[in-house]
């Protein structure tokens, strides 16, 4: 029987959903993760003591706030736009610094949720009403078109929390890319690299014990089932975790525990799946310094300073262009 394929989508969603789990090897894409529910789920897992990610990259930020400040500043001051804003918690320890020293900038954090960058001007109100805050809402792809705008003086690019490692190399470079042709000789970048360490410490930091990272990756299947009128049955899919000490890549996979076929309305699709069947859903790259000046140097940047927090876990890198 002729089957009939959908070739229109009305949502790049369903459209990505639909090639993703007609492939073979199943995969999802973990930008789709970050609905509200997603967003708050990877709020919890920031919190967990398993991601040491984000505790690394705060005490850089706290260790070196004056370093980095110094680096950072200009005699004719300058803009800080922050790509993926969040909830600005690390950022505020290099902001109060700027205040105190009285250097003149103005704070642009970018992020793809409207809710997220309302609290983050509401907390900065309160917490350090000195900084000049302008939100931008918008996704990576167009604020980096926008970056080019800001030339009137030097302009630092802020992306923490090493989300370069949700792309693969070839993504990376594209990405790191982009941010360095609307980069003047003078501008920076500072960004977040999670380093290649003990194996163990990293299965452990994306398959925690609670379960907040399962849930997190489950997001991905309630979506569907909640957007796309899909019937996952959440419990018979497992979250695992998997980690090449040799590429320092992670991957995240969803496993079906028995034989099933699970419908997709929207679609107008059944998807089969074997017992035991993957859907890949994420990378997490782990970096090493060679990787690093290897993307950078693809992408006609090059690596000017850096700082490790005490457990060499995590490294933040100041690029500038070639
Ligand atoms: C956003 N990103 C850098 C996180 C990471 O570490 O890859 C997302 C995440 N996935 C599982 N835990 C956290």
């Amino acid at each position: 029987m002729k089957e009939n394929i959908k070739t229109t989508f009305s949502s790049a969603f369903e459209e990505d959903v639909h090639i993703g789990l007609s492939t073979y090897p199943k995969y999802l894409l973990s930008k789709y993760i970050y609905d509200k529910k997603g967003d708050k789920l990877f709020q919890d897992i920031m919190n967990l003591p398993e991601y040491y990610l984000t505790n690394c990259e705060f005490n850089i930020l706290k260790d070196h706030t004056s370093e980095i400040t110094e680096i950072f500043k200009s005699d004719k001051g300058f803009d800080l736009i922050e790509l993926g804003a969040g909830d600005g918690k690390k950022t505020k320890l290099l902001l109060k610094e700027l205040v105190a020293q009285k250097i003149h900038f103005n704070y642009l954090p970018i992020d793809i949720s409207e809710n997220v960058l309302l609290e983050l001007e509401d907390s900065l109100k309160k917490e350090i009403p000195e900084v000049q805050v302008k939100i931008q809402q918008g996704t990576y792809f167009k604020t980096l078109e926008k970056l080019s705008d800001y030339n009137t003086r030097k302009k630092v690019i802020l992306v923490l929390g090493s989300n370069i490692g949700n792309l693969l190399h070839t993504d990376a470079i594209d990405f790191l890319k982009h941010i360095q042709i609307a980069m003047s000789d003078e501008d920076m970048l500072f960004m977040g690299f999670d380093q290649k360490k003990d194996p163990e410490i990293i299965l452990e930091a994306y398959n925690d014990k609670t379960g907040v990272t399962a849930a997190f990756n489950k997001n991905l299947l309630a979506r569907i089932n909640s957007e796309l009128g899909g019937n996952f049955n959440l419990e018979t899919f497992s979250h695992w975790e998997t980690y090449d000490p040799e590429s320092g890549t992670a991957k995240s996979f969803l496993v079906s525990r028995e034989e099933q076929n699970v419908s997709i309305e929207s679609l107008g699709i059944d998807i089969h799946f074997d017992a035991w069947e993957t859907i890949h859903t994420e990378i997490s790259q782990k970096y090493d310094d060679a990787v690093v000046e290897w993307l950078a140097e693809e992408a006609g940047l090059k690596v000017t300073h850096s700082f490790v927090d005490e457990k060499k876990y995590y490294k933040n890198y100041i690029f500038k262009k070639q």
